[in-house]
């Protein structure tokens, strides 16, 4: 019913056990409260003198003030360490996804990471509201309750006893049917905030291909399917609900049609039962709550655990197996038998035995037709992918089992395919490695990106917005202030690129080519590209195919060999570069 996850979270065990001393307090109360007037109700019934009415009475509202009170307490505590724990939740939630990296965004979506990180944490904190009160109260307060109406009343005892597990069975049937209908409702949100984001992106491709009035039927249908399963997931809900309060009304009725034989028969008398009876009331309370609640938490229920199975990803791995060292021209990177496959792939290995070593400040190439495996070898080398196994790699001699290690990813700056702007100002994206860097420092790196023209052509200068809401910026342009960035931190001195003029027309690129060859002096550059131009500039490469480096050396030990790496060159001079 609760997932055991939910204890493990730091400050939870404090939340339980303040709220269990103030649960058991509360018990109490309710007992004292319930004598109370119980008694005052009989000496009035057997009309004692008043003051044995009214100090009952009076001692009835003063518990009646207490527990409340407590009540209180137990919110506002239960509120602010709620807020705290899932304001930890939410950093670790953010550490995780930097972390993992585009491993987990592969795997579950932006939209739902974006959702988890928004509205799930809302929900989270709600459910811990709801149900960690309620159930401690349901743990702690029937009990009690029971304990003392046995020592008044053995048979209400009795009676009480059978009812509970009753209901509880009914509970959870009830709770069975609610949970998977929220399961299938979680999902179909999942769906919905994916596709959402994903139509958002794609909005202008859709207009472009005057596809976005069709398309709009595509949205309509899917946050359709979310509303009908939102209000199949209510009416379960509400229906439980109706029927368990049904249920323990019965129950309280049928205590109380044994009661009044009781007294009828003259086997019981006025105070126990009456006791007995404001009692069977405030026994059945804590349940009701709980299941009532219970309901209504179920989309805080999947969104915590949603929220857990992240966090729980990689727990074991460690990123700090690598000492802090800087890449000079001695150093090496080994790789043996490199393997690696995606979790919903259907090949065998996506990368298959990769053995390599990158030298000092050279220059490697990886090359391969589409879909052979470059992006994901440079992503293996940084980091931004790991296998599950640990691998044989090597970096100046230190063993680690992947690429995943915060002193290596220090070193390198990676420049994708799509440069991605984050919104924020030029010289924000520019300093994003060393956003310490001094003026002269960042003007530097904009001439060295040739960058300094466009820059003086805007108003703001570096200070223009780009990124969401800001100014649109070329490809060309982004693919500079990328550079830029990399040239900026001159301590970085390897530099990854994915396929970095891939979308640029060929005047751009040979524009760009200028810059970049300046950006990879006294670098170790590891470059996949599938535009023939660039071989020339490469001390090495790796041909890959299907998955496998099928062929590596100098260019001209490639050339010489007749291979694959021959057949690729001719083959891909069809694309004219
Ligand atoms: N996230 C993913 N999940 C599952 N399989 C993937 C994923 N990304 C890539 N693949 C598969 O792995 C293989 C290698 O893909 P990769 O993107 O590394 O190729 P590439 O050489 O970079 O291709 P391109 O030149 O088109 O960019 C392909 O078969 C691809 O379908
Ligand atoms: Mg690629």
């Amino acid at each position: 019913m609760i997932d055991k996850r939910l204890f493990r979270l730091p400050g939870i065990k404090q939340l339980f056990t303040m709220l269990a001393g103030l649960t058991v307090l509360q018990a109490f109360v309710i007992l004292l409260q319930a004598t109370f007037l119980s008694r005052a109700l009989v000496n009035s019934w057997e009309q004692k003198p008043l003051n044995t009415i009214y100090i009952p009475t009076l001692l009835f509202f003063v518990s009646f003030l207490i527990r409340h009170t407590l009540t209180l307490l137990k919110h506002r505590y239960l509120h602010t360490k709620a807020q705290q724990i899932t304001d930890d939740l939410r950093s670790s939630l953010l550490d995780k996804i930097y972390t993992t990296g585009p491993k987990m965004i592969g795997k579950r979506g932006t939209g739902n990471l974006v959702t988890t990180a928004l509205d799930g944490m809302d929900e989270a904190e709600n459910y811990i509201n709801l149900v960690v009160e309620k159930m401690i109260n349901m743990m702690i307060i029937p009990l009690v309750l029971l304990v003392y109406i046995y020592f008044q009343d053995v048979k209400s005892g009795i009676t009480l006893t059978i009812l509970v597990p009753l209901i509880i069975l009914f509970m959870i049937i009830l709770g069975y049917a609610a949970q998977d209908k929220a399961n299938r409702q979680y999902a179909k949100y999942t769906i919905l905030s994916n596709h959402f984001l994903d139509s958002l992106r794609g909005l202008p491709t859709l207009k472009m291909l005057g596809l976005s009035e069709k398309y709009s039927d595509n949205i309509y249908k899917t946050s359709e399917d979310y509303r009908r399963s939102t209000i199949s997931t209510l009416r379960v809900a509400i229906l439980s609900t109706f029927a368990l309060d049904w249920i323990t009304t019965l129950s309280i009725a049928i205590l109380a049609v044994f009661l009044g034989l009781g007294l009828i028969n003259g086997t019981i008398t006025l105070y126990p039962a009456l006791l007995a009876l404001i009692l069977a009331p405030e026994y059945f309370l804590p349940l009701r709550d709980f299941s009532n609640d219970y309901h209504a938490t179920l989309d805080g229920k999947n969104a915590m655990n949603n929220l857990l199975d992240i966090l729980s990803i990689e727990e074991n791995e460690s990123n700090d197996l690598l000492p802090d060292i800087s890449w000079e021209i001695n150093s090496t990177v080994k790789v043996q038998n490199l393997n690696f496959n995606y979790s919903d792939s259907h090949a065998d290995a996506d990368i298959k035995n990769a053995s390599f070593e990158l030298h000092g400040f050279d220059k490697v190439g990886i090359i391969g037709a589409s879909g052979s495996g470059k992006t994901t070898l440079i992503n293996l080398l940084g980091g931004f992918l790991t296998a599950d196994e640990p691998q044989d790699i090597q970096v100046n001699d230190h063993d680690i089992p992947n690429f995943a290690q915060k002193n290596w990813q220090k070193m390198f700056s990676y420049i994708p395919q799509n440069p991605y702007l984050f919104s924020g100002t030029i010289k924000d994206n520019i300093c994003f490695y060393k956003p310490e860097a001094t003026d002269e420092e960042v003007q530097t790196a904009i001439k060295a990106a040739n960058l300094d023209e466009f820059i003086d052509s805007l108003n703001d200068g570096l200070e223009t917005k780009v990124g969401e809401g800001g100014r649109g910026i070329s490809g060309g342009q982004a693919q500079r202030i990328m550079i830029a960035r990399a040239m900026l931190d001159q301590d970085r001195k390897i530099i990854l690129l994915d396929e970095p003029t891939a979308h640029l027309d060929i005047e751009t690129e040979y524009r760009l080519k200028e810059t970049f060859n300046k950006a990879f002096v006294d670098h170790l550059v590891v470059f996949a590209t599938h535009r023939l131009h660039w071989i020339n500039e490469m001390d090495y490469i790796l041909v890959v195919k299907d998955g496998e480096i099928i062929e590596q050396g100098t260019p001209k030990e490639l050339t010489k060999n007749k291979g694959y790496f021959v057949e690729l060159v001719e083959s891909m001079r069809g694309d004219k570069l």
